[in-house]
């Protein structure tokens, strides 16, 4: 979260949530393996919507819904320690807050059924599955890099899980617009997650398929030209754009119901449905387009998250990733 301060700016990444707050490294520590666990994902079906843009890595479908609601249940729980689970910034009572690639609104309609003196518009390429929203909230198709629409000054501008959206000058961009559209004292806050699949007690094999997907992903944003280290490289950029008071808090997030702590086990449990949902949906445009050493075959790019699959079902496997 991190301010401007003008409008000050809470920038948590998803789970790399940026703040100095003391108490907020229990999510950083070594956790503690619940021995006495198992795990087991399932599969959904598909129906595609339409997006403003073909370049953007990610899916609008069904599955991917799927995935963004188990990633925001996921996110509630991990800050369900927190005055606010949606947010970290000190903000009471919003009037206007934004959601840039609201995806299936869930974030904005939970904060608009929050706060019903607020208006939230979330905004994404593509048009949300949500059949009903709250009155105050309002969810809209437009392109962010275009030009800004709305009126209002917000108090609060959100994203999450954005990673490789943008290239570096298209983000430099969006923050700008963000401090540009803020008002003074307002907030902007940032989720994002680190693609790099880890463990603490070699229980990930460092030949294994899982092991080397973050790796994978990360080298062909980059090829693609919208990196997907966003977790990494956000806050410096968020203070370039002229936020001040840019807080940080890093979770290493458990995939799997491992953990012995009971908010690491849910948040596992929940992240374990999150990775086996996604996994499809994030490999196939950027494998299919900027895989090495050449674009990848669709059928090379199922068989591959087919296999990385069986190793994430893989009982003993104490994994994590940054967020
Ligand atoms: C991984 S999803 C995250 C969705 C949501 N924030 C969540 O956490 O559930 C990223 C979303 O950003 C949207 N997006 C990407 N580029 C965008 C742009 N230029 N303008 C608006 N939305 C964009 C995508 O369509 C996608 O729905």
């Amino acid at each position: 979260m991190a301010s401007r301060d003008p409008a000050r700016t809470v920038q948590s990444s998803a789970t790399a949530r940026s703040t100095n707050e003391e108490g907020e490294s229990r999510h950083a520590d070594i956790v503690d393996v619940d021995e006495d666990v198992d795990s087991a994902f399932e599969d959904g079906d598909n129906v595609s919507y339409s997006s403003l843009r073909d370049d953007y890595w990610g899916p609008s479908d069904e599955q991917q819904y799927e995935t963004l609601n188990a990633g925001h249940v996921l996110y509630l729980v991990l800050d369900s320690n927190q005055p606010n689970p949606l947010f970290r910034s000190p903000i009471t009572s919003p009037l206007y807050v934004l959601d840039i690639g609201t995806g299936p609104g869930t974030w904005a309609i939970d904060v608009a059924d929050q706060f019903s003196a607020a208006t939230v518009y979330g905004v994404d390429l593509s048009p949300p599955p949500a059949t009903w929203v709250p009155p105050n909230c309002f969810l809209q198709v437009d392109d962010v890099l275009q030009d800004w629409t709305w009126r209002e000054e917000f108090d609060l501008i959100h994203m999450r899980l954005m990673l490789g959206a943008f290239t570096d000058t298209e983000w430099g961009a969006v923050y700008k617009k963000c401090f540009d559209n803020l008002r003074s004292g307002g907030y902007i806050e940032q989720i994002e997650l680190d693609v790099r699949v880890m463990s603490d007690d070699g229980s990930l094999d460092p030949d294994s398929l899982l092991a080397g997907w973050g790796q994978n992903f990360l080298d062909c944003a980059q090829r693609a030209g919208r990196p997907l280290d966003t977790q990494l490289t956000m806050k410096a950029k968020i203070e370039a754009a002229g936020f001040v008071d840019v807080q940080e808090h890093l979770y290493k997030c458990p995939i799997g119901a491992w953990p012995k702590d009971p908010l690491l086990k849910d948040a596992g449990r929940i992240n374990l449905a999150h990775w086996s949902s996604g996994l499809e949906g994030w490999a196939m445009f950027l494998l299919t387009r900027w895989g090495a050493p050449e674009p990848w075959t669709a059928d090379e790019a199922r068989v591959y998250v087919a296999k990385v699959r069986e190793e994430l079902k893989k009982r003993r496997l104490h994994i994590w990733h940054y967020t």
